[in-house]
């Protein structure tokens, strides 16, 4: 079929259902709704059998849904219907959710049912249960709507309260009055819940030493406590722990309340640096700190208990796992010396295989975008970060004494989906996207892709796939040789499936032919061409990127950069998306007049 996507931002589940429904065979154009015309112009020029929108905030203009099936994604149970479905699921505590598959109509979330399919909530941010739980529903659901669609046969169900399935209900959007956090009152049970719901967006607001921020990364404490619920207590890797009445909980990032952007305090600043984005909370407070103590962590942490913390080590059976979850998948500097640092300590372990977890939502996207935005100097921040980034990368590739397995539970973008090919092996969750581009940020990149890339998937696809910034779904992944191997997509069988196979490895009586033949590779390459010619070659060209210089003469690094920061969204659909844009262009300068739809 030719399915038309229409989204609000090409999206984590976005970029899934266009990878899906490509893998299926349709035939799919994307539009953002960036105008009622766009959306207009785009559905007639595409002329699609069927729209889907899998992530919209806007409305559809009535003559688009009312001549065309358009199947709206909710991210809500039978008959849920609102903007803040996700944020009242985890308020309420809700122990079962969904995603529903709905025609779009006059009223919002109200059309007939095509499909639902419901998970099992664990704790866990909106964003994080967003990307995880509500993406696989939602990929199911999409595919199911298609299928019923094409059978021509399917009857839609009208949404019904009467019935007992349907148990959702019409909610109001969210506000910052329901999310308050009272301190004297609200446990860490409360509080958690509360910072969730808001997390990634629009954050919980609340008041720091006089001063409104957002709050975003809650992380439960369980050995520090402080008397005055709300102080902060303590200070670890850019998060701060606050008191709460029966305990503590970390912070990881805020985000200043945007007084900013009224037209006098824009005056007031002049051209200061309006860090009005989300950073870490250390960052944001600054001076404000005083002399709060730092709470240290191990460098290779290894127990259990409950607390912050971003890189931590466990083995079993001559497996070693080192976790490294970033908030967003986003490596600054110090966050990359620190793996440096753990993962130096992991390889000197008794295990005979070392497996790189990443994070729950990213194995990695690359250098920290916001923390180079913020500082006082971009180019050099930079600077440092890819070279931080690339000591890590340089390290997993000259590992000698273990085989390495990039296990990747969460996505990967840019230097992350490029980092992750350092490992000897590549066992990827079968619901992962990857972005292995850096085009769209402006960069030509690091993180050895030159040497790492072309090695497993030849030169022609390595310049294919850094050149057109589309994701690329795992299937597609393996055939090309880019990945090893696909896990399944539920996290217990996924993990069951990890251990057994890296044991599996570990035990192998192939094991130091394996190893021997690791060591024989990689001195053989070296020979060919070292490493640091690789680095150095790459590193020039970002060197150039840093200084303002373009890459493949469009995209300027520090303005798209800022521009990601600060969510700008883009003025029109990337062509490489738009493919109604590329069919005829003579026809679409026709349709730029004003439309008679
Ligand atoms: N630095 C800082 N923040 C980053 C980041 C990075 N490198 N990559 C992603 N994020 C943040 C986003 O700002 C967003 O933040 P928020 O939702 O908490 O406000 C969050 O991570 C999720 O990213 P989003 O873009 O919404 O996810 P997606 O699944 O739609 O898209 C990517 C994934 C990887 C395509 C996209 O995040 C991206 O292009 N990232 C930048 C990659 C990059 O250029 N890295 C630098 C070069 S190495």
């Amino acid at each position: 079929m030719r399915i038309l996507l229409i989204s609000s931002s090409y999206n984590g589940l976005c970029q899934r259902a266009h990878v899906e429904l490509d893998g299926l065979g349709h035939d799919i154009s994307i539009t953002l709704a960036l105008s009622p015309d766009d959306v207009r112009r785009a559905v007639a020029l595409f002329q699609p059998d069927l729209i889907i929108c899998p992530f919209l905030k806007e409305k559809i203009p009535e003559d688009v849904w009312s001549r065309h099936l358009c199947i709206i994604v909710h991210p809500g149970i039978k008959g849920d219907r609102g903007p803040s479905s996700l944020d009242w699921a985890i308020m309420n505590g809700e122990g079962e959710w969904g995603v529903t598959a709905l025609a779009a109509v006059e009223e919002m979330d109200a059309g007939d049912i095509w499909a639902t399919a419901t998970f099992e909530m664990r704790p866990g941010s909106k964003a994080s249960i967003y990307r995880r739980e509500v993406t696989r529903a939602a990929t199911r659901a999409i595919v199911e709507t298609v299928e019923r669609v094409e059978s021509r046969s399917f009857v839609p169900e009208p949404l019904d309260y009467s019935q007992p399935d349907v148990r959702g209900q019409l909610r109001p959007v969210m506000k910052q009055v329901d999310r308050k956090i009272d301190w004297e009152v609200d446990k860490v049970e409360t509080i958690l819940r509360k910072v969730h719901a808001g997390d990634s967006a629009p954050g919980v607001l609340d008041t720091i030493n006089g001063e409104e921020y957002y709050l975003f990364g809650i992380h439960e404490e369980g050995r520090l406590r402080g008397w005055q619920p709300g102080a902060i207590i303590a200070h670890r890797h850019g998060a701060i722990c606050r008191a709460a009445i029966d305990g503590a909980v970390w912070i990881t990032h805020l985000k200043k309340k945007n007084i900013e952007k009224s037209p006098f305090y824009k005056r007031l600043l002049g051209r200061q640096k309006q860090l009005d984005f989300k950073l870490p909370a250390t960052m944001v407070l600054r001076d404000a700190l005083g002399d709060i103590p730092e709470s240290p962590i191990d460098p290779l942490y290894m127990e259990d208990g409950k607390t912050f913390k971003e890189i931590w080590y466990e083995e079993q059976n001559q497996v070693g796992y080192l976790h490294f979850d970033f908030h967003n998948g986003a490596m600054g500097t110090e966050q990359c010396r620190r793996l440096l640092d753990a993962y130096r300590l992991a390889v000197q372990r008794p295990c005979k295989v070392l497996v790189l977890m990443g994070g729950t939502d990213f194995w990695s996207n690359g250098v920290h975008l916001n923390i180079i935005e913020a500082s006082d100097n971009p180019p050099n921040e930079s600077w440092r970060n890819i070279n931080a980034i690339d000591d890590v990368v340089r390290e997993i590739i000259t590992t000698e004494n273990k085989l390495t397995i990039s296990s990747v539970w969460g996505g990967a973008g840019a230097g992350g989906a490029m980092a992750l090919l350092a490992a000897d092996r590549v066992w990827v969750r079968e619901g992962v996207i990857f972005n292995p581009h850096y085009k769209t940020m402006g960069l030509y990149g690091s993180e050895y892709w030159t040497y790492l890339l072309p090695k497993r998937v030849g030169p022609v696809k390595a310049l294919e796939l850094t050149e057109t910034p589309l994701p690329l779904g795992m299937k597609k992944a393996k055939a090309i040789g880019y990945i090893d191997e696909i896990l399944p997509d539920a996290f217990a069988e996924y993990m069951a499936q990890l251990r057994q196979k890296a044991e599996a490895l570990a035990a192998s009586p192939d094991y130091e032919r394996l190893l021997d033949g690791k060591r024989e590779h990689r001195q053989r390459d070296e020979k060919a061409r070292p490493l640091s010619a690789y680095r150095a070659a790459e590193l020039q060209h970002m060197k150039m990127n840093f200084a303002g210089k373009f890459y493949g003469g469009e995209v300027n690094y520090h303005e798209a950069r800022y521009n990601f920061v600060h969510k700008i969204r883009p003025k029109e659909t990337a062509a490489y998306l738009a493919k109604h844009m590329r069919l005829d262009m003579a026809r679409f300068n026709e349709l730029r007049q004003p439309l008679a739809y």
